[in-house]
């Protein structure tokens, strides 16, 4: 049932898509670069956080997500990120969005990445810096997502100071598979 479910939500989603962006980087793992030393050589991981819905959590130093980078060709520098939820009969690729999170039950200036299938695909960029979200600037923080509450990359708009107090500057790193 709920894997029909999911079926279906793809279907919809996969007739949404308008620019194409089929040509895909190999496979590789997200890791933090921080002045922070706990988090500092941490990948990120997927966490569930419903039907078809995954975050960007901060995990062990063991990389368990992978993730690639989807472009309209060969030569552009910006695309879209992308993760394959696989629900044990059928891989699909999802692009990864963004979501808004709340703090002490306010909400927060802090988004999260958020993998799901209607997601448009928020752009991104990767360069001697790691990975660029645009116009964003990317931490680590204690986020309420979905009703969840964990520790996951946060981006904040350029410029803007996070208003949750939790947040550590970091920047991420691919690191090929
Ligand atoms: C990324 O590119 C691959 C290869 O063309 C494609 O199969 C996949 O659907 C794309 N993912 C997204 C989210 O567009
Ligand atoms: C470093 O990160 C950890 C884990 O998120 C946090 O508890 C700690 O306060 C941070 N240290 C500094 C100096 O910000």
């Amino acid at each position: 049932m709920r894997q029909s479910i999911i079926a279906s939500i793809l279907a919809f989603a996969a007739s949404q898509v308008t620019a194409q962006t089929t040509v895909q980087s190999a496979p590789f793992y997200l890791v933090l670069a921080s002045d922070n030393t706990t988090i500092n050589g941490v990948a990120i991981y997927p966490c569930h956080y419903g039907a078809a819905q995954e975050g960007m959590c901060i995990g062990s130093t063991v990389a368990a997500g992978q993730y690639q980078f989807n472009t309209t060709t060969a030569s552009a520098t910006s695309g879209i990120l992308t993760w394959v939820l696989d629900n044990g009969q059928q891989q699909y690729s999802l692009a990864m969005g963004l979501e808004s999170t709340n703090w002490n039950g306010q909400e927060s200036n802090v988004v999260v990445p958020l993998f799901q299938p209607d997601s448009v695909g928020a752009t991104v960029d990767f360069d001697s810096d790691g990975m660029t979200v645009e116009t964003y600037q990317t931490y680590v923080c204690e986020t309420e997502v979905l009703g969840f509450l964990t520790q996951t990359l946060g981006l904040t708009s350029a410029g803007v100071t996070p208003n949750n107090p939790t947040c550590i500057s970091t920047a991420v790193n691919r690191v090929f598979v």
